[in-house]
């Protein structure tokens, strides 16, 4: 028995239905999308009914998901498995009041950090500084990278780079090129003991040493841990600080964030942050039946855990969105993607799905085949602005919105045997060999997809876009019955490449690993230089 159990029933009953049938209902895209401010989130092509919906959107009350909310809002400690309260919700709450963890405000300190920020990021875009590197991997890295690239229309202040695979490739073909008397390095690691940021930080500093530059000038460090960066020998003064209550992957509106402060302004900076505001009132205030995060959440909890589809699609029709399928992939997957809920008992169902995607329209020409006629249902998630920023290529954005709107019917259309066949037949083709070819031109389609529709990806619609998904993760963490914001599921391999260090250095044996591994280990050392 699952809470789950009445809704995968529900779903038994109609999952053969046509979604296209359930159009005839006159006012169904109203009743099944939702919208704040110009935000339009259209949830109509699935195969959700009043029921079905009304069924899902009980379950943001019996999950306790109002007052879950409230507490992660209240700055209480609702990551019980690293005793930590929740709160990147502060970092934009630029006018809210105070928050408070363990009887203390942190708004001014945060009010603080964000006027150090501000002056810096002036500084530096007033300054000789040509190109800016962050040095950081997963939240230190995917946030500000993905909306760096988002906002490129609005980038006005020295180029911007990032490096985070300790593949020496990654900072050797970044460096590459860059002038070390002009470029300033940012070290963005919450703990400031990742593996891979600080090998690459100190490459970056022997580099900009024996190339002219001054690394007690030129490197600034964002983290919670100041004795570290301190013995990194960074600046006081360059360093920006944020609290143990700012997870990793939710990161990108303090201090993390300060390159893509620096590259599209303070001011540009300040939207984003009132955008990410907006959509906290938003999942305060509305109902359920209008809340988009809640509305996202349970869409999602219906096509993985009712319907069973592993999987789920970003499809961002827009070129600079390239990286946000990366960026939710780990939001959703570090967040959700646990087996055990937060009273320690094994999780009954599946939890989080697999989040994969690539932006429109290039993935119609590489993985959309599958998703049309592939034996898996994959629920996809389309993304798209009315505007694009080229006044000279209109063309192109209508072309590129005809293409997204198309793929969501195309997939619910999809195309008949009998509609087949009549396009073989008016290609002179007759009786078995018209409908062998026949048979491969069917689209089953009956397949669900979300469109998130807003005017243009300026700096405030992005903050709104990812504080939707943040909330939208932490719903559906709550109705799992997880704790959406630990992730000690990348421990483990963390302390295995540790250990394994000196022995692919060459200075202990593989004793005591299995034999793939240590048959792994004695291959490179024979082809080693
Ligand atoms: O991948 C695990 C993780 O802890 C992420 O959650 C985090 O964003 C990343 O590593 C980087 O950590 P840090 O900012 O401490 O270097």
């Amino acid at each position: 028995m699952t809470k789950f159990d009445e809704l995968i029933r529900m779903q038994a009953a109609v999952q053969n239905r046509s979604i296209l049938s359930l159009f005839d209902m006159p006012d169904r895209v109203s009743q099944f999308s939702a919208q704040t401010g110009d935000m339009l989130f259209d949830f109509s092509k699935t195969n959700l009914d009043r029921d079905t919906i009304d069924a899902l959107l009980a379950l943001i009350d019996s999950a306790n998901v109002p007052a879950r909310r409230d507490a992660m809002f209240a700055g209480e400690k609702i990551n019980e498995t690293e005793d930590r309260a929740v709160l990147h919700t502060a970092l934009r709450n630029l006018d809210g009041g105070p928050v408070t963890v363990e009887g203390v405000d942190v708004m001014p300190g945060v009010l603080d950090t964000l006027a150090r920020m501000r002056g810096f990021a002036d500084r530096v875009r007033a300054g000789d500084i040509t190109d800016v590197v962050n040095i950081g991997i997963g939240g230190s890295d995917l946030g500000p990278a993905m909306a760096v690239r988002a906002l490129s229309p609005y980038h006005d202040g020295p180029r911007t780079h990032f490096v985070s695979n300790v593949d020496g490739a990654h900072i050797s073909d970044t460096l590459r090129g860059l002038d070390a008397t002009t470029t300033l390095v940012i070290v963005a690691s919450k703990t400031f003991t990742t593996i891979e940021t600080m090998t690459n930080a100190r490459t970056a500093r022997a580099w900009m040493m024996e190339n002219g530059g001054d690394p007690a000038r030129q490197f600034a460090a964002l983290s919670t841990a100041k004795d570290k960066t301190a013995d990194f020998g960074i600046d006081p003064g360059q360093v920006f600080g944020f609290e143990d209550w700012v997870g990793g992957r939710y990161s990108v509106w303090g201090p993390i964030g300060l390159s893509l402060m620096i590259a599209i302004g303070p001011r540009g900076f300040h939207a984003f942050l009132r955008g990410a505001q907006s959509m906290d009132r938003h999942f305060c205030a509305a109902s359920p039946r209008e809340n988009l995060p809640m509305l996202l959440a349970v869409v999602g909890i219906w096509h993985n855990q009712i319907c069973g589809y592993a999987t789920r699609a970003v499809l961002p029709y827009d070129q600079r969105l390239g990286l946000l399928p990366d960026y939710l992939q780990q939001l959703e997957m570090e967040s959700n993607g646990k087996s055990t809920q937060i009273d320690g008992t094994d999780a009954p169902f599946n939890t989080g799905p697999v989040v994969w995607g690539a932006p429109g329209t290039n993935g119609q020409h590489a993985f959309y085949q599958l998703i049309h006629q592939g034996t898996r249902i994959i629920p996809c998630e389309f993304l798209i602005a009315a505007n694009g920023h080229e006044p000279d290529l209109t063309h192109h954005h209508k072309l590129l919105v005809a293409n997204c709107l198309a793929q969501s019917e195309a997939l619910m259309r999809g195309r008949s045997l009998s509609e087949a066949s009549t396009l073989m037949a008016a290609r002179g083709l007759t009786g078995a060999e018209l409908d062998r070819q026949a048979r491969h031109r069917v689209f089953p389609g009956n397949r669900p997809s979300t469109t998130l529709a807003y005017p243009l990806l300026d700096p405030f619609t992005l903050g709104q876009i990812i504080a939707l998904y943040e909330h939208r993760v932490f719903v559906e963490g709550i109705i799992l019955g997880i704790n959406s914001y630990d992730q000690w599921g990348v421990e483990l391999g963390k302390e295995l490449a540790t250990s394994l260090q000196p022995v692919i250095d060459g200075a202990q044996p593989p004793t005591g690993k299995d034999g793939s591994t240590a048959a792994l280990v004695n291959f490179i050392a024979r082809h080693a230089d």
